[in-house]
C-alpha cells in the first residue's frame, strides 16, 4: 500500500528533526578552508597548503592528524612517531620562532626523525607552512597559541 502524502510528510519531518538534533548532524568544518582574523593571509594559506602537502603530509598527515593514533609512545628504536600538527598535540605550545627553529633544524641533532627544512624551503615557504597547519587549530587552541606567542 503507497503512503499516504501526510505520511511521507510527517516522515520528512521526522528525518528533518532527528538531523537537526542528533549530534551527529553538528557542522563539522573542512579543515582545509581559511580561518579569517588570523596573523596569515588568505594567499600564505594557499602557499601553505602546497607546501605542507610536499614536504609534511607524508608524516604528519595531509590534515595534521599524524600517522598513529598513539604518537606519544615511542617506536622500537626510541624514536617517536611525528606527532598531529592539528592542534591536537603540542604544536600550540610553541611561538613562532619555536616552530621555525623546528622546521629548519629538524629532529634529527636531537636523536629524532624528522628532516632539516633550512636549505629545502625559502622562509617565505616555512611560515605558509606554519599558517597551513594552524589554520586546522580550533578557535579556542589558537587563542591560547596567540598568548603564548605574544609572550615570547
Ligand atoms: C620524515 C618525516 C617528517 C617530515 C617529512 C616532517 N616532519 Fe615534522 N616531525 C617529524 C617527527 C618524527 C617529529 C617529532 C620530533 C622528531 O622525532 O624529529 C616532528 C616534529 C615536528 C614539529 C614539532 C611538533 C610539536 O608538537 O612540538 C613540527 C612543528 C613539525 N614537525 C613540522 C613539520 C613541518 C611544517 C614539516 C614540513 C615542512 C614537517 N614537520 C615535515 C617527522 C617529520
Amino acid at each position: 500500500m503507497p503512503l499516504s502524502t501526510s505520511k511521507l510528510i510527517h516522515l520528512l519531518l521526522l528525518t528533518v528533526f532527528l538531523y537537526g538534533c542528533s549530534p551527529d548532524a553538528k557542522e563539522i568544518p573542512d579543515p582545509f578552508l581559511y580561518k579569517k582574523g588570523r596573523w596569515y593571509t588568505e594567499y600564505q594559506f594557499s602557499v601553505g597548503k602546497t607546501v605542507f602537502a610536499s614536504n609534511c603530509a607524508q608524516c604528519h598527515g595531509n590534515a595534521g592528524q599524524g600517522l598513529v593514533d598513539d604518537w606519544k609512545t615511542p617506536n622500537p628504536d626510541g624514536t617517536f612517531p611525528p606527532p598531529p600538527l592539528n592542534g591536537t598535540a603540542h604544536s600550540w605550545h610553541h611561538s613562532t620562532e619555536v616552530l621555525l627553529e623546528t622546521i629548519n633544524n629538524g629532529g634529527i641533532p636531537i636523536g629524532g626523525n624528522m628532516p632539516a627544512f633550512k636549505e629545502v624551503l625559502s622562509d617565505e615557504e616555512k611560515l605558509a607552512a606554519i599558517a597551513f597547519f594552524q589554520n586546522l587549530w580550533d578557535d579556542e587552541t589558537y587563542a591560547k597559541w596567540l598568548k603564548i606567542n605574544n609572550s615570547n
